[in-house]
């Protein structure tokens, strides 16, 4: 049967933080109970829109979905182990803010079913915090992630890094310091400035702030790649690093083209009908999700029907920023791919390449968008 990994989005936030772009938003007032319902409503759709599989994974997103209901969790994870039975146990990750108050609530979580927990810690330094406009304290994250340890059986946390005036030295110093609390996965994320945030506007139109340039970028990229390797924690991700088998398995099926599903106000979903691959993506607004889904029992506001070619073009964009690559038999890639381009860019040492297998070194992942761009000419 075909392994289903299983998105649930939860679209609010106590405060938006100024570099994201993610569908997130601040309410005063969330109806709790309305919630629950609906997004119940909307798994017991999917599963009538893609029938049967075998759930592998489920991935609590948002927004901040550790300001859930501990219920609701529960209720979700119950109804959608009923409707895609497993035989197996299934990874079941939520992503928690460190706040006090969020961290009182791991223990009900751990009950729930979450079996492992994501914490966006994103600094351990307090003025990095106050740049990034987060609502925890440093003391707030190491507590987080001790508690987490004590409660989950695995957990990781998001860092950001190539903040302003940040030193290579500097860099690698909080980043060991990190590694004195990690687990067997961390996520380290370069801070991108993206269109429609506060800091957008903060820095192409303000000038408030400057950021690392494209050679430190890579240099401080390169020092990560080196403390992670020596700590076992290796890139099987360019932002995902992982002692080997505690790989997220959710987002593995993202990058492997893998089947998923997205339930919540704005998630995406890659699904396999009647072999066909469908695009869908639900109204990112909260509002209008939830008054959709009590009308018509789902919120979808895009289902599109790709071409195996545009399947493919996807995964190798995908997939090539796993360090296990791209197997080219798949979506019919072979035919895709401009073999000159990909013999040239071998020999540069950009990328490798076996009979089936196609993998971008360190060096071709620091331009990977390009790279893909010209493999697909
Ligand atoms: C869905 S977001 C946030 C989850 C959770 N609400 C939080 O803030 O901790 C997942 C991660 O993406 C990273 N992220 C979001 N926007 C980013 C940006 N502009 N640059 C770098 N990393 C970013 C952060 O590390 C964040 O924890
Ligand atoms: S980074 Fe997390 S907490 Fe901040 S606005 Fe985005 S989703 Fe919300």
């Amino acid at each position: 049967m075909t392994p289903l990994a299983l998105y649930i989005h939860w679209p609010f936030c106590k405060s938006k933080c100024p570099y994201c772009d993610f569908n997130s938003h601040v309410r005063e007032h969330v109806d709790m109970a309305a919630w629950h319902k609906t997004m119940l409503a909307e798994l017991d759709y999917t599963a009538s829109l893609i029938g049967e599989h075998k759930l592998v994974s489920i991935f609590f997103g948002g927004g901040t979905p550790s300001l859930m209901s501990p219920d609701t969790v529960a209720a979700l994870i119950e109804r959608a182990k009923v409707l895609w039975p497993s035989t197996a146990p299934i990874e079941i990750t939520l992503e928690a803010n460190p706040t006090s108050v969020e961290a009182g609530k791991f223990r009900a979580f751990r009950d729930a079913g979450i079996n492992r927990v994501s914490l966006g810690i994103q600094s351990l330094k307090p003025e990095s915090l106050t740049f990034l406009g987060r609502e925890h304290s440093a003391s707030e994250a190491l507590a987080a992630i001790e508690l987490a340890a004590t409660i989950f059986p695995r957990y990781s946390f998001d860092l950001i890094y190539a903040l302003p005036h940040q030193s290579v030295k500097e860099w690698e110093s909080e980043l060991s310091d990190a590694l004195k609390l990690a687990g067997d996965h961390l996520s380290l994320y370069q801070l991108t400035i993206e269109e429609n945030t506060a800091f957008h506007h903060a820095y192409h139109h303000k000038g408030a702030f400057s950021l690392p340039d494209e050679e430190l970028g890579a240099s401080l990229y390169e020092a990560t790649q080196a403390i992670m390797n020596d700590a076992e924690l290796r890139a099987y991700e360019i932002s995902n690093h992982a002692r080997a088998g505690y790989e997220s398995r959710h987002n593995l099926a993202y990058w492997r083209g893998e089947v998923y599903a997205g339930v919540g106000p704005g998630a995406h979903g890659r699904l396999l009908i009647d072999g066909a691959w469908h695009a869908t993506r639900t109204l990112k607004s909260p509002e209008r999700w939830l008054e959709n889904v009590q009308l018509h029992g789902h919120g979808l506001d895009e289902n599109i029907i790709l071409k195996t070619s545009e399947r493919g073009q996807e995964y190798l964009m995908m997939a090539l920023r796993l360090s296990e690559g791209v197997d080219l038999r798949r979506f019919e890639l072979a035919s895709l791919i401009n073999h000159e381009r990909m013999a040239l860019y071998d020999s540069m040492g950009l990328l490798t390449r076996n009979a089936h297998h196609l993998t971008a070194t360190d060096q071709g992942r620091l331009v990977l968008n390009r790279l893909v761009s010209e493999l697909l000419v």
